[in-house]
């Protein structure tokens, strides 16, 4: 279905709320299942986030949600180019960076919404043409991910450049008429203004194989083929009240080309089967290895840009939906990882006399991980354990469960949370971390208290 664009928000200036220092993310153990959305993605290997706009860090009962439920946000508004490109070669970052400063402080990872899109434009590039506008629009995402270089996790770089309908080519817009090179060169400075960000197309219409989908999958074919850097397909997913009986299939046949696929914007317009549709595009996700997250585009149904449709997981009272849990629970049954999990890093430990052993395994993508542990008991029961993990240089732990960590890159330790201290002898326990960068090559090593 088409959404109707509504006028942009205002960007209000709002103080930053009050700085939140990170916390782990402790979930109860494989018998009970996580109870927040993030918690129970990381659980799969996966993110779980929301659009949110830096007006809406001073919203309370707003973050109150957003830091309970999400291990991502993407800007809604505050890094397309009329935001940080207001008048040419003028760059506001301002926003941006409290959303990035506010994701960091939460161990959340950001996506980078969008480099180049043909709405949102400012006045002075809708007004360029040619060479003049190109030359505007590739400087304009060297800038953008130079900034933020090292900061996102995922920069959509060229935003709905296919047209509706069944032609299954390219939009008419300013940037299309610059030469149908345009997509490749953004995604060629993108990828040399910021090497560590997946590089994503991202579009909407595409829910299911259809002419559009196949034009934009017929692109990432040809790109992958001549290497062109792209790394991610985003399915924006803003749905109406039915879902593509292709939806998942369309998933995986962009996995099959070798490219991640995220769920990027997704809302359900409310009236039909609401959570029955969040709930098979969850399921649909999981079931594709390389379907790595899922984004909300928004809060609460009062903070959606379809006024009226209440398309998203919480109500205006911020009270959990039906489709909140139909989510939750889809997450919880998708199973502790992926099936294309490497093989772990370390050889099964050997029983350890008296104190523990601790055997990691990864599953890894380009510019982050998530690790499994599983902590074993030598021959004597342990009544509390410590891990300690060599981080590589340059990444970071950004979310735990079943454990607490001391420190975030370099040495980090992760001692057992209440419940996973006590292990028989022999037996044995697991907690998970998430990282951005390369992840943990060495065995851990284990001390029993
Ligand atoms: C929307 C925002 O949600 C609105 O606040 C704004 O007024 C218009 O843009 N596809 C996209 C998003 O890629 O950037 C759009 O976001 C929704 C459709």
């Amino acid at each position: 279905m088409t959404i109707p664009r509504k006028g942009r928000f205002a960007m209000l200036s709002a103080a930053v709320a009050g700085v939140v220092v990170a916390a782990s993310v402790a979930v109860t153990g494989s018998a009970e299942a996580a109870t927040t959305l993030g918690a129970s993605a990381a659980q799969t290997g996966r993110y779980f986030g929301a659009a949110t706009s830096a007006f809406k860090l001073s919203d309370t009962p707003y973050m109150t949600i957003l830091n309970r439920e999400f291990t991502s946000l993407v800007p809604e508004n505050d890094m397309k180019w009329d935001a940080t490109e207001p008048q040419q070669g003028r760059f506001t970052y301002t926003n941006g960076d409290r959303l990035v400063s506010h994701a960091q402080s939460r161990g959340m990872t950001v996506r980078g919404h969008a480099l180049l899109w043909h709405a949102q434009q400012p006045a002075w590039a809708q007004s360029l043409s040619g060479a003049a506008l190109r030359s505007a629009a590739i400087n304009h995402v060297t800038q953008v991910a130079t900034h933020f270089r090292g900061k996102i996790h995922s920069w959509d770089v060229v935003n709905e450049a296919f047209a509706d309908g069944g032609s299954g080519g390219r939009r008419d817009s300013n940037l299309q008429r610059t030469g149908n090179d345009w997509i490749e060169a953004a995604f060629r400075a993108a990828r040399a203004a910021d090497p560590g960000a997946r590089l994503c197309y991202n579009d909407y219409n595409t829910d299911g194989i259809n002419a559009k989908s196949t034009g934009i999958y017929n692109m990432v074919r040809d790109f992958k083929a001549r290497g062109v850097p792209i790394d991610c397909v985003g399915l924006q997913s803003h749905l109406g009240t039915t879902l593509d009986s292709t939806y998942q299939q369309n998933i995986q046949r962009f996995a099959d080309l070798g490219v991640d696929v995220q769920i990027t914007e997704l809302d359900v317009q409310q009236g039909g089967n609401q959570a029955g549709i969040f709930a098979a595009v969850t399921r649909a996700c999981l079931a594709v290895a390389r379907c790595t997250g899922i984004t909300v585009w928004g809060v609460r149904d009062s903070d959606s840009w379809r006024t009226g449709q209440n398309p998203l997981l919480f109500d205006a009272n911020g009270n959990k939906k039906a489709a909140y849990t139909a989510v939750l629970d889809a997450l919880n049954a998708g199973g502790p990882t992926t099936p294309s999990s490497p093989p772990p890093s370390s050889p099964p430990p050997s029983p350890a006399p008296g104190g523990c052993t601790a055997a990691l395994t990864l599953n890894s993508w380009n510019g982050g991980y998530t690790a499994t542990v599983r902590v074993t008991a030598g021959t004597s029961a342990v009544s509390g354990w410590s891990v300690g993990v060599a981080v590589p240089a340059g990444g970071a732990v950004t979310n735990t469960w079943n454990a607490t960590n001391t420190g975030a890159s370099g040495q980090v330790t992760f001692r057992n949370v209440g419940y996973n201290g006590q292990i028989a002898a022999g037996g044995s326990t697991e907690f998970g971390f998430q990282g951005t960068g390369t992840g943990p090559a060495a065995t851990p090593a284990c001390t029993a208290a």
